[in-house]
């Protein structure tokens, strides 16, 4: 099945949301997975339709489509922008490219859905605000986690007050891939591809989440970055220089007055994906941590005195966000699931008119306390963060 030049098919009576992915590694299979699966589990208005794998080797972007269950693959982007049947412009490529592909995309006047971090810099990320806004299309950024039932859930609790007024964040998101000097430099260890090192690739997530979870606006930040292996091996025999951090922690002042600390390294033997967030309020704390994914920890000084101590909520009931879609209680979900959410949540704002988020202004947000805390390393500062 083709589905070029058909603009405006429809499967039964739905219409059709046909995605091009542009990247097809890591999150190409992240994607590819919650194009498959929106549909099947979730009662949708529009039919997602995985239809082009865009490489830049046609023969691994054949093999890719092929596993990813999209129709075709190509290396003509503009041909894939040119096209009327497509309607979605996914980036899943290194950080160096968002900026070209989605400004192309906009440009055609395709809905685009962007890896995070959206840009390399402010700059860019505020054109690619600006250019979406006038275009009038849809914009996503894949901060995926947002999308884990227990973050919704914790949303949810901020949001209706449970922990009364937030005052505190400490947020870290550690990684151990890197500790050992002989895996290879690559495109994530390379300022030019990626912009910074655990700082824009896992600081991103927890700036992200904090604005999500809270809706506290950073106001200034304060850094700290190390870079303990300065010279990899390139893979090809010699070697390369590592410009970018392996670990990087700043302190953050919020408009209102609460603080927080945040920590990203790669560096940190035995921490595989520990992505953990824990806010403290007037009346309660709460805490999440990705590797147990399912589960809320509560505190609430509302609790009976002698009962008082935190407790762990599991998230998977049909009462808790998106929950009822998959299994019976208490029949967990996993990583991929959150990028199902995330989809199903696109597919549903653009279909209603409905906001969507994070959108490029929550990317530029991001990119603005990303780059702060950057020049404050430089300046051994506090700065404002500005955007
Ligand atoms: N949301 C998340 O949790 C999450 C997790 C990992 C990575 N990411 C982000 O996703 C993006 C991709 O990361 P990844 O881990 O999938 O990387 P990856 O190295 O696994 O895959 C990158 C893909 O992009 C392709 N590619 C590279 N340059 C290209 C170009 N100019 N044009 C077309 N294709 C190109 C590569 O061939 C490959 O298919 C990055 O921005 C990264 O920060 C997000």
């Amino acid at each position: 099945m083709s589905l070029s030049s058909q603009s405006n098919v429809a499967v039964g009576d739905q219409p059709v949301l046909a995605v091009a992915m542009v990247g097809h590694a890591f999150m190409g299979r992240a994607h590819g997975n919650a194009y498959r699966q929106a549909n099947r589990f979730f009662d949708l208005p529009m039919r997602v339709v995985p239809a082009v794998v865009v490489g830049r080797d046609q023969v691994r972007a054949e093999a890719a489509a092929h596993k990813l269950g999209f129709l075709r693959a190509t290396t003509d982007l503009a041909a894939v922008l040119a096209d009327p049947a497509i309607h979605v412009i996914d980036v899943a490529t290194p950080n160096d490219s968002h900026h070209a592909i989605a400004m192309a995309a906009l440009a055609a006047k395709k809905h685009v859905l962007c890896e995070k971090p959206l840009a390399m810099t402010l700059a860019q990320a505020k054109e690619m605000q600006a250019l979406a806004k006038k275009q009038k299309v849809r914009v996503g950024l894949w901060h995926n986690y947002r999308r884990a039932p227990a973050v919704a859930l914790a949303a949810k609790m901020i949001a209706r007050g449970d922990l009364g007024d937030v005052r505190q964040v400490r947020a870290v998101y550690l990684q151990d891939w890197l500790s050992d000097a002989s895996v290879p430099a690559s495109w994530r260890t390379n300022k030019k591809t990626c912009g910074s090192g655990a700082h824009g690739d896992l600081n991103a997530h927890l700036i992200d989440l904090t604005r999500a979870l809270t809706g506290l606006e950073f106001d200034a930040v304060c850094g700290m970055q190390q870079t303990f292996t300065k010279v990899r091996p390139d893979g090809a025999g010699g070697t390369a220089k590592v410009d970018v951090d392996d670990a990087f922690c700043f302190l953050a002042k919020f408009k209102g007055g609460a603080i927080g600390t945040y920590e990203a390294t790669r560096t940190a033997p035995g921490r595989k994906n520990h992505n953990c967030i824990e806010i403290s309020g007037t009346a309660g704390s709460l805490r999440w941590n990705l590797e147990r994914m399912n589960e809320l920890e509560v505190f609430s000084f509302a609790d009976a005195k002698d009962g008082q101590g935190f407790r762990t909520v599991m998230c998977m009931d049909g009462v808790h966000p998106y929950a009822a879609n998959w299994w019976p209680d208490g029949h967990i979900v996993g990583y991929e699931h959150t990028f199902v959410h995330h989809v199903v949540d696109f597919v549903r704002a653009l279909h209603s008119g409905e906001p969507f988020a994070p959108d490029f202004t929550d990317g530029v947000a991001v990119q603005a306390v990303i780059e702060a805390a950057l020049q404050s390393v430089k300046s051994a500062s506090w700065v404002k963060v500005m955007r």
